[in-house]
């Protein structure tokens, strides 16, 4: 059995975690989940998201990743073989859910990065980017063709993420990380300060980005209920919790580790990162609305449109630099977004090398090549509805479960008090032992509410007006064949001597 890797040095491996965190979440979702629910007061149900379901979560991924030293499937299957299914889970639905539509994404950002050099999109960003770029058709339905503009950034995507997994992680993933995290921290701060000197933009900052609207997130209201929900699936998206990520990033560390020290460094930092873009992101808008004349509130929209539309529209009102800024700005996207893609490939790759003992280079270009041919779909002229349904399912419903599963598995199968005595002979911080509480009640408890909101919002009407055939499809569907093939990869015999593992002696849980 060939050897595992192991992160360079602890920079390595917390740029390459802090990385998987940062991504376009942090960017154009944060903002404006903040603007929309109750403004600076948003921070409050945010921080409490993150000391209740975040950090505990990120203690309980490294914790069973390092103990068991695996992929999410094999960290399962250690700990209880019953329970393999859902290590598999985690990364398929990572791998088809989610990287396959991020891949699309980046490449229209790359796109809009060539854009950038002579503002190709025109005065009226808004038909461009519908119309002319990606040319959507009428339903989910009728995907209409390749745009081909946008599979080649596609397949570029996948090219640059192929050739970072394609090493040991050690010499792929951690050396791209530390190019990447620095250079991304350098421009968003220059993004940042150029923003907030724009007209009007300090303005809009602090009149809907600091100042809190209490009224807002208030829990016994059914608005108020709504901004904690939206809190914690923001927390959960932000941190890649719920994937098996941070299992698998923790499986490449060293014996001596400060596991409870990594948690809190990724997940505060990952948090700020999102807090200080906010200010860009809000300077941008107010500085376009104030030199268009139009309100705050016209001028905001969600997902991809506020990086795509909105920002272009501001860019064409600068008054200089609108080149560099515009290239500035999609190359924070690209580069956020590639940190993330690479940590959803790894995962899904170092689940079945550690089933199946496949060699690295083969599994990562056969992964990328079947990554590649999946993504054709969200290149077409369909491709954004379905990228749109699919990411509601896979964030409200995938990665909370996931969520769920790892707190019960980890909180009352393999015992908190086992995986706390790891994580403090592992050395660093020493754990709280409020930690058990929270991993066996508290967490899960929320997390169950948080399903039961979406599950209700799901059924008291169809999201985003789609038809329910295409929710069935495209969003249950695609959970549901995650699950098969989850099941088909869990029924495969494991080679005996992978499910054992020396643990230290002190500690009493046994194999199963
Ligand atoms: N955390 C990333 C972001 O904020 C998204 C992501 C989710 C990446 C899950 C990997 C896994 O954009």
């Amino acid at each position: 059995m060939a050897k595992r890797s192991v992160w360079g040095s602890k920079t390595g491996f917390l740029l390459a975690a802090i990385g998987s965190a940062v991504g376009l979440g942090n960017i154009w979702r944060f903002g404006y989940m903040a603007y929309e629910n109750g403004g600076g007061a948003f921070l409050i149900p945010y921080a409490v998201a993150l000391l209740l379901a975040g950090i505990p979560l990120m203690i309980l991924e490294y914790a069973l990743g390092h103990r068991e030293k695996a992929s999410p499937p094999l960290a399962f299957a250690r700990v209880s073989r019953k329970w393999e299914t859902i290590g598999w889970w985690m990364p398929v639905v990572a791998f088809f859910g989610i990287t396959l539509f991020y891949a699309a994404v980046i490449g229209w950002c790359m796109n809009y990065f060539v854009f950038s050099f002579t503002q190709a999109w025109g005065a009226d960003t808004s038909t461009f980017f519908m119309d002319t770029f990606l040319q959507v058709s009428d339903s989910p339905f009728n995907l209409g063709g390749i745009r081909w503009p946008i599979l080649a950034g596609t397949a570029l995507t996948w090219l640059i993420s192929w050739a970072i997994c394609y090493r040991e992680i050690n010499h792929g993933i951690e050396k791209a990380s530390m190019v990447f995290m620095p250079l991304l921290v350098v421009l968003t701060l220059v993004l940042v300060g150029w923003s907030l000197q724009l007209e009007g933009a300090w303005a809009a900052v602090k009149e809907h980005y600091l100042t809190a609207r209490w009224e807002k997130i208030n829990p016994f209201t059914a608005d108020g209920s709504k901004v904690w929900v939206a809190a914690f699936g923001q927390i959960f998206f932000t941190l890649s919790l719920g994937f098996g990520i941070m299992i698998t990033y923790a499986s490449y560390l060293p014996k001596k580790t400060d596991i409870v020290g990594n948690a809190l460094i990724t997940s505060v930092l990952n948090c700020l990162y999102s807090f200080i873009t906010g200010f860009a992101v809000f300077g941008t808008i107010g500085f376009m609305a104030a030199s268009k004349g139009v309100p705050f509130d016209e001028a905001i929209i969600s997902g991809p449109g506020l990086a795509f539309v909105v920002y272009p529209e501001a860019i064409n009102q600068l008054p200089a630099g609108q080149t560099l800024f515009g290239l500035l700005f999609f190359l924070v996207l690209i580069m956020a977004g590639l940190s993330s893609a690479i940590s959803l490939v790894e995962a899904f790759c170092c689940s079945l090398i550690d089933k199946f003992s496949f060699s690295r280079k083969k599994t990562v270009t056969a992964v990328c090549l079947l990554g590649f041919f999946g993504s054709v779909i969200f290149t077409t002229r369909a491709g954004l509805w379905i990228l749109d349904i699919v990411d509601h399912f896979v964030n409200n419903f995938g990665l909370v479960t996931g969520g769920i599963v790892e707190c019960l598995l980890v909180g009352w199968v393999l015992k908190a008090a086992v995986a706390r005595r790891h994580v403090d002979q592992a050395g660093g911080l020493k754990l709280f032992r409020i930690w058990d509480v929270l991993v066996r009640f508290v967490t899960p408890a929320i997390l169950i509410i948080v399903v039961g909101f979406a599950l209700y919002s799901e059924f008291s009407g169809n999201y985003g007006g789609y038809s329910t055939k295409a929710l069935l499809i495209f969003g249950v569907g695609w959970l549901v064949a995650a699950l098969v093939l989850s099941v088909i990869l869990m029924r495969y015999p494991w080679d005996s001597k992978r499910l054992t593992h020396e643990h230290e002696p002190e500690e009493d849980h046994l194999i199963v």
